[in-house]
């Protein structure tokens, strides 16, 4: 039997608690042994929870018991899960996270200890919730060069452009019954602003090149700024505004960003709907492949942690390599970026457009009178802005078509 210890017992901890009971029997079959959780770590009292007698304030308690080798951690944030999780490494057990903050600023670290002690870090979890898209990459992509990868990487915000999209609702309203719903937070910033979706591009990209991709080097833009006007203009091209999370390499160089995005109804990231997150990879030898599910949640999320716990109850004694270096990769500047630009402005502002812009094609919705919109030829970000400049742009989104 292999015991365990659980790191916060919050949604997704309570959640492998409650996936390793209920699926009891097929994870020892799949495991070779019965998994068991010993301990729980969480400042909180449980009363009533199945799990009460297991909780300690403590972390030693999980630490210095020899009996648990694999250690999850589904408390969030860098601290003080970073301390915990790299103890436990060091101590020679294995670790399993949900923690997307750890895993973009210290994956490579931890990935490095993992190997030196010949024990495993996994995370699973840490993007696209259950979706499995972080084993596919190290495991089952690897005769490829990834070429792109670009997705629909966060629930939140796009449970609330869908419901802008299918309503007509704007954003405020939307984001309030998000958050009724449970799906939003109170403080919502970390998913609308786009920094969840920057963190999950991050790992990804870092595990597609090898390479430790800093997140704050990424440009992030979030979905504040989108407006019901926008989702009625989307509608008369056929298309919606996605939230994208993408990076790609041309010409050697890695590009990467997370901005709303026209997604036309031909992209299969089209119908990707309210919470469900979706990932499309390009390989120089595969083509493409998508990855689609549940990409928040507790069961599924804890579904995910329970796989990489799986995992390493099978590599008890061999670490899996995870090829990911502390080398920071310097990504291109996104400026030289090149993409077509849906704008829209005061309809007083046309002509000085249409100077800037001759080759634009104009974009009409009966519903909104006095705006000029258009789609730009190709250009790159640069020359965007510098066509822009003095323009009031009421808002611009990139097209993805
Ligand atoms: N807040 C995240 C989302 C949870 O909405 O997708 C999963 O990382």
């Amino acid at each position: 039997m292999v015991n365990i210890g659980i790191v916060g017992y919050g949604t997704i901890g309570s959640g492998v608690f409650e996936v390793i009971n209920t699926n009891k029997e097929s994870i020892a079959k799949k495991a070779g042994e019965p998994i068991c959780v010993k301990r729980i770590c969480d400042l909180r009292e449980f009363p009533g929870d199945p799990a009460e007698k297991l909780i300690t304030h403590d972390f030693n308690d999980i630490l210095n018991d020899t009996e648990i080798t694999v250690v999850v951690e589904t408390m969030g944030g860098t601290r003080p899960a970073y301390d915990f999780v790299k103890s436990s490494l060091l101590a020679g057990k294995s670790v399993a996270t949900s923690n997307k903050e750890l895993v973009a600023k210290y994956g490579a670290e931890l990935i490095k200890i993992a190997e030196e002690k010949n024990t495993n870090f996994l995370f699973e979890a840490s993007v696209g919730g259950g979706i499995p898209i972080i084993r596919p990459l190290n495991q089952a992509l690897t005769a490829d060069e990834i070429l792109e990868i670009k997705g629909i990487l966060n629930g939140t915000t796009n449970y609330i452009l869908t419901k802008m999209q299918r309503d007509g609702a704007e954003y405020e309203t939307a984001l309030h019954e998000a958050q009724d719903m449970g799906y939003a937070e109170r403080n919502p910033e970390a998913d609308v602003e786009g920094y969840d979706s920057c963190r999950k591009i991050a790992i990804l990209t870092s595990l597609a090149y090898g390479t430790q991709v800093d997140y704050e080097d990424i440009y992030t833009e979030g979905i504040t700024k989108i407006t019901a006007k926008d989702m009625y203009y989307a509608k008369a091209l056929d298309a919606t505004i996605k939230l994208l999370g993408e990076s790609r390499i041309v010409n050697g160089k890695v590009y990467a960003r997370v901005a709303p995005a026209l997604i036309s109804s031909k992209s299969p990231l089209y119908s990707v709907n309210d919470v469900f997150n979706a990932i499309f990879v390009k390989g120089n030898v595969l083509d493409d492949v998508m990855f689609y599910g549940r990409g928040a949640g507790k069961l599924p999320t804890a579904s995910a942690v329970v796989s990489d716990v799986i995992d390493e109850v099978k590599h008890k004694d061999r670490h899996i390599t995870i090829l990911w270096s502390s080398k920071k990769l310097n990504l291109g500047d996104i400026n030289e970026a090149s993409g077509r630009y849906f704008v829209r402005v005061p309809a007083e502002e046309r002509e000085a457009a249409v100077k800037v812009f001759p080759a634009a094609s104009e974009v009409k919705v009966e519903k909104v009178k006095g705006e000029y919109a258009f789609i730009t030829g190709e250009m790159t970000e640069k020359e965007y802005s510098s066509r822009v400049e003095g323009l009031n742009v009421l808002n611009m989104i990139r097209v993805s078509f």
